[in-house]
């Protein structure tokens, strides 16, 4: 289908095509580039001007931003007050998108619903209502852990109009997960659902979160959204359905006027260490940015159909298919379903049925789509596609190349879009019509952004060279702290490069001036552009009698980008066997959910540490990858005990 598929090389530029570049929101590089300098030389008068231009707010601000990274304290927008539910809802009913949609749903199954702003208005409306009569105030916390149903946006739209925090929990993850992340930011409300459906399975959700709420006195309330109606347990006194409050409330409610810093959200996100951080994002300038970045780096028009494949659950889903969306007055799709089931031309039928203009996926869907054969994307429709973009992982250059060829014939332009949970929205991008692709590359700084690769405190990296990508001075859109955690907020993001925040990833930027990701730097896994970090994984692991110490890796994986690869110890009395590796590997994806299933166990006698004790992980990696040969491990002369090093060559494989 596609005539002439090139391989592109990695030096080659692609201009936006013509007829894109004509009804951009910005067209030449050198306007990008004004833009771009004004937005860092007179950075406040820049913020003003989009703050004022983009939000509405109940009361202005007195100072745009006041920070010091050395103490951790960022504020923008100082004594600004507004809503973030009104600048999604409210405003547009004064318009000409009061009866425009703003969420169409796909189901798992092929139903369909939509909400206009109007109908999404009076929902939010009526469910913030349910959440007060369930006694949750200003600042609460409040759990969501909910499939992709509409009453998922409507549920965190309700959370933003009264003031509440909300915390999503993605709905993979496990009992124990729902409990660390309860227990943590103190929620004492949960809203959930039955079940789930998804590829047409069923998950219990309202079954994990009993388990996770037993013996867990902050939790006072679950509200529980009928899905499926599956068989589940109501406890007395403390459940409630969601369609049973809904009758009772009121659909009138009253935005609270909210502080431009009081928080909006708490997302937990893995590292290197310890148990996920739970990120805190606050009100005005995370707002702000994220509708900025929906309106340049998707360049919005009112009549597009915008589709943002993300689960809600991650920061992709919370910026990009619900606040830029809909604070921009687009029309967001929520699909429930996966990309392959029940066929793997599941996206592409339903980019044909709704006639998407705009689709932003993630490089390991689209390696999945690619492998399974372009006969699926033959007898499509694909011809309303107008941009493409992807987020989550470097993506490699061939699929890059399918994506241009294959899906976007040509005519769409790619945004390659670098950020983080951390960062709440894009800061590394193509702006479509103004900034020529190249495959592999996130390109350039959005608009007041400031990136630098650095060799160590003090040296910046030369062209072409890779080192540390960290961002001189905050965003608007920049987390504001790890909740209750001070400390690991400075310790992980603030200290390593003082006056920069520190990203955890690796890049270089190319004599044309472009930034390309090479990776983290960190402990951090990706496995299919999700964030799971080693030490999680390995006590997962050790809780299992059978293991006495665990070491985990990553390793390449040609769909989900990383794979997780588990080196184990076992215990007195434990025999290695291939009963064992399957039931240490349940028991992972049991305890934190099935994205943290690692891909092989490998039993070893004992792990490559240095003589203070630390795990070399950089031998554990390339024997996991297949390296056999030990010269080509870099130098081994600093481990305590250097044999293990053939040890754990041979043993590769066995079981
Ligand atoms: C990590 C953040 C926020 C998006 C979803 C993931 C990697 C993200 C890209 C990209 C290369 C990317 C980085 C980053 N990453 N986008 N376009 N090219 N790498 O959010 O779970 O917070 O993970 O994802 O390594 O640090 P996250």
């Amino acid at each position: 289908m596609c005539a002439e598929f090139k391989e592109f090389s990695e030096k080659d530029k692609i201009n936006p095509p013509k007829e894109f570049v004509e009804k951009a929101n910005l067209k030449s590089y050198d306007e990008y580039k004004k833009m771009y300098e004004d937005s860092v030389k007179n950075r406040e008068d820049f913020w003003a001007r989009m703050a004022e231009e983009k939000v509405d707010w109940f009361k202005k601000w007195d100072k745009v931003n006041e920070e010091d990274l050395s103490k951790g304290e960022i504020n923008w927008f100082v004594n600004g007050k507004l809503n973030v539910s009104y600048n999604c809802l409210d405003r547009h009913l004064k318009t000409h998108r009061r009866n425009k949609a703003a969420i169409i749903w796909e189901g798992d199954e092929g139903e369909s619903k939509t909400y206009t702003y109007q109908q999404l208005h009076q929902e939010v409306c009526k469910f913030a209502n349910v959440l007060k009569a369930q006694g949750v105030k200003k600042g609460d916390r409040v759990a969501i852990y909910l499939p992709m149903v509409p009453e998922l946006p409507v549920a965190m739209l309700a959370c933003a109009r009264i003031g509440a925090i909300h915390s999503i929990i993605f709905a993979g993850f496990s009992p124990d997960s729902i409990k660390d992340r309860v227990l943590d930011c103190e929620a004492k409300v949960i809203i959930t659902s039955d079940e789930s459906v998804r590829g047409g399975k069923i998950v219990p959700l309202k079954d994990n979160v009993d388990k996770a709420a037993e013996n867990l006195d902050v939790v006072e309330k679950i509200i529980v959204l009928e899905r499926t109606s599956g068989d589940i347990n109501m406890k007395e006194g403390r459940d409630v359905w969601w369609h049973e409050e809904m009758k009772k409330a009121d659909d009138k409610c009253e935005p609270e006027e909210m502080d431009a810093e009081d928080p909006l959200f708490i997302l937990y996100t893995s590292g290197s260490t310890g148990k996920p951080k739970g990120v805190l994002h606050t009100t005005g300038g995370y707002l702000l940015y994220t509708q900025m970045t929906t309106e340049y780096i998707f360049d919005i028009k009112d009549d597009d159909v915008y589709w943002c494949t993300a689960d809600i659950g991650w920061i992709t889903g919370h910026s990009y298919i619900v606040y830029g969306p809909l604070a921009s007055g687009a029309t967001t799709l929520v699909f429930e379903g996966v990309p392959t089931y029940p066929e793997p031309d599941r996206f592409w039928q339903v980019v044909e049925k709704y006639k998407v203009n705009i689709f932003y996926t993630a490089p390991t869907a689209l390696r999945a789509l690619k492998k399974a054969g372009d006969e699926w994307i033959e007898n499509r429709d694909l011809s309303s596609l107008r941009l493409l973009g992807t987020v989550g992982e470097p993506i490699n250059p061939e699929v890059w190349s399918w994506y241009h060829y294959v899906i976007g014939q040509e005519k769409c332009p790619i945004v390659d879009t670098w950020w983080q949970t951390e960062t709440g929205g894009i800061l590394i991008s193509p702006i479509p019509g103004a900034i020529p692709t190249k495959p592999g590359y996130a390109t350039v700084p959005f608009f007041g952004v400031e990136p630098l690769i650095l060799k160590d405190e003090n040296n910046e990296c030369d062209t072409n060279e890779t080192g540390f990508l960290v961002i001189n001075k905050s965003w608007p859109s920049m987390l504001r702290g790890v909740y209750g955690d001070h400390e690991r907020f400075m310790n992980t993001y603030l200290k390593a490069f003082p006056g920069y925040y520190m990203t955890g990833d690796g890049a270089f930027v190319d004599e044309d001036g472009y930034v390309r990701l090479t990776g983290r730097i960190d402990d951090v896994i990706n496995v299919s552009g999700h964030r799971m970090g080693t030490a999680e994984v390995e006590s997962a692991l050790v809780e299992h009698d059978a293991v006495v110490e665990a070491a985990v890796v990553g390793v390449p994986h040609d769909v989900k980008g990383e794979g997780i690869y588990a080196y184990c110890i076992l215990s007195e009395g434990y025999d290695k066997s291939g009963d064992l590796k399957k039931d240490l590997i349940n028991h992972v994806r049991d305890s934190i959910g099935p994205i943290a299933k690692p891909e092989d166990i490998h039993f070893v006698d004992g792990l490559p540490k240095t003589r203070s004790g630390k795990i070399m992980r950089r031998i554990l990696r390339k024997v996991a990858e297949g390296e056999t040969d030990k010269s080509k491990l870099g130098d081994t002369t600093t481990l305590a005990e250097p044999e293990v090093v053939d040890h754990i060559i041979d043993t590769k494989g066995k079981f």
